[in-house]
């Protein structure tokens, strides 16, 4: 007899199976008892006919308890009732592990009590079900970018200075200096796109912000490609074919998740169309103005509000494009033909899921650098390595960053992003 996991059924229809996994949900009449069993891999039915099966058998299946682990034997039938389309009719059942009084019931329950029960939660078919989005959009960055020819390098966690605002970093002791927790590897990525030309990272990034919105992470990660010898336009040109990319790997990789999720594939396909349409700044700017965005003048920075609004203007992902110099990082390059702007964009998706990409051409100029380093009040000593890039065969380069959890919480259609993480930290929240 094979042992298989629920996900292969269709290759053992009318074959007799073992399973592992868990009981997540039943009921029973006095003939026949539906076990939902979950192994990890899927959710599907256990049928157990009373005049099938042992007696012992068919009264442990009725007083067995949600979520006790089991070993199950019995023939994969298929079932044009589920989505899913097969089940298990099931004539053998073991326990492996006893569970008393789980408590995550079928039933509805608070936020803050599923959050203090997250261990648990994931055990949940929506939330397998958005964890199956974010392992696939993983998979398809690695795919994506190992194809366009660039290489994975892992920029350090533990830091001495700031890649982003300085008001946001983690601090922490490195013996007896001070370092910080990594909320970019952008810098480092600068260092190594000077050696391989084309590279990526793909790790945990950290930023204090005390922010609690639907949209804000403590801990959350990034990916971050650089590019040397690249015009702004071709940079924003790989940021819309890679979210194209990773959209079309759910579509082809997920149905079976978005479904569970009440996804529309309909609305996904949508954003596998390029290109993506861009706005200036400035025409953001007009254009909030025309519609009664009345504290809206030229030099801010947009909030959720604005962002929802231009998103909501388009039916794609949106590239905004040229902030002024003023509200963007120290290591922007400025605009040739405008000294206040920089030439960077970030990318807004649709639905009013906010920024998913934040990305620039980098200062290549050694002096203007070091000008922006003082202007920004930072200690040129920290920046010494970074400058160096620029004094030993600088080149244009750029980058972005996209943000995976704002990704899959757009991609997944899901209302906060503390869903799209398995322990997502937040303000004032650490557990578990
Ligand atoms: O726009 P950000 O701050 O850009 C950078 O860090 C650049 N150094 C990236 C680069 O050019 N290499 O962050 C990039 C993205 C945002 O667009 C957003 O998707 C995500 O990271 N992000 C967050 N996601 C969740 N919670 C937070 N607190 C986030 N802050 C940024
Ligand atoms: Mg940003």
């Amino acid at each position: 007899m094979d042992r298989i996991r629920i996900i292969d059924s269709k290759n053992y229809v009318e074959k007799e199976v073992e399973i592992s996994g868990w009981v997540a949900n039943k009921r029973s009449s006095g003939k026949i008892a539906f076990l939902e069993i979950r192994d990890g891999s899927a959710y599907f039915q256990g049928v157990i006919v009373k005049s099938e099966v042992d007696e012992e058998i068919f009264s442990l299946a009725k007083s067995i308890n949600q979520e006790t682990s089991v070993l199950v034997r019995g023939t994969i039938q298929e079932d044009s009732r589920s989505k899913f389309g097969y089940e298990i009719n099931i004539h053998q059942l073991t326990v492996v592990g006893e569970s008393e009084g789980y408590p995550i019931t079928p039933k509805e329950h608070g936020t803050d009590f599923l959050m203090d029960h997250r261990h648990l939660w994931l055990r949940s078919s929506k939330q397998h079900a958005i964890m199956q989005i974010r392992n696939e959009v993983i998979r398809a960055t690695y795919e994506f970018f190992n194809k366009e020819g660039f290489i994975k390098v892992d920029p350090p966690i533990l830091t001495g200075s700031a890649a982003e605002d300085t008001t946001e970093l983690f601090h922490t002791e490195y013996f007896d200096q001070d370092a910080y927790l990594s909320q970019s590897g952008q810098l480092y990525m600068e260092a190594a796109v000077m050696a391989f030309g084309k590279v990526f990272s793909f790790g945990p990034t950290f930023r204090a912000e005390k922010s609690k919105t639907r949209r804000h992470l403590i801990e959350f990660w990034m990916i971050e490609p650089e590019m040397a010898f690249v015009t702004h336009e071709e940079s924003l040109e790989m940021q819309e074919k890679y979210v194209a990319y990773i959209v079309q790997g759910v579509l082809d990789h997920c149905d079976h998740a978005l479904h569970v999720l009440n996804r529309d594939r309909k609305v996904l396909e949508k954003y596998t169309q390029l290109p993506y349409p861009r706005i200036s700044y400035d025409e953001a700017v007009d254009l909030l103005q025309k519609n009664g965005f009345e504290d809206v003048e030229w030099g801010i920075d947009f909030g959720s509000p604005e962002e929802t609004f231009i998103a909501n203007h388009f039916d794609k992902p949106v590239l905004i494009l040229n902030y002024p110099k003023a509200i963007k990082a120290f290591y922007m390059k400025q605009d040739p033909e405008r000294d206040d702007l920089v030439l960077c964009a970030d990318m807004i998706a649709p639905e009013g899921y906010g920024e998913i990409i934040g990305g620039s051409v980098r200062e290549e100029d050694y002096e203007k650098l070091k000008q922006r380093i003082h202007e920004f009040g930072l200690k040129e000593e920290d920046y010494e390595w970074y400058l160096d890039l620029r004094k030993y065969g600088s080149v244009p380069h750029a980058g972005f960053g996209l943000g995976l959890e704002r990704t899959v919480t757009w991609i997944a259609g899901i209302e906060h992003v503390r869903e799209s993480i398995p322990f997502p930290r937040l303000l004032n929240r650490i557990y578990p």
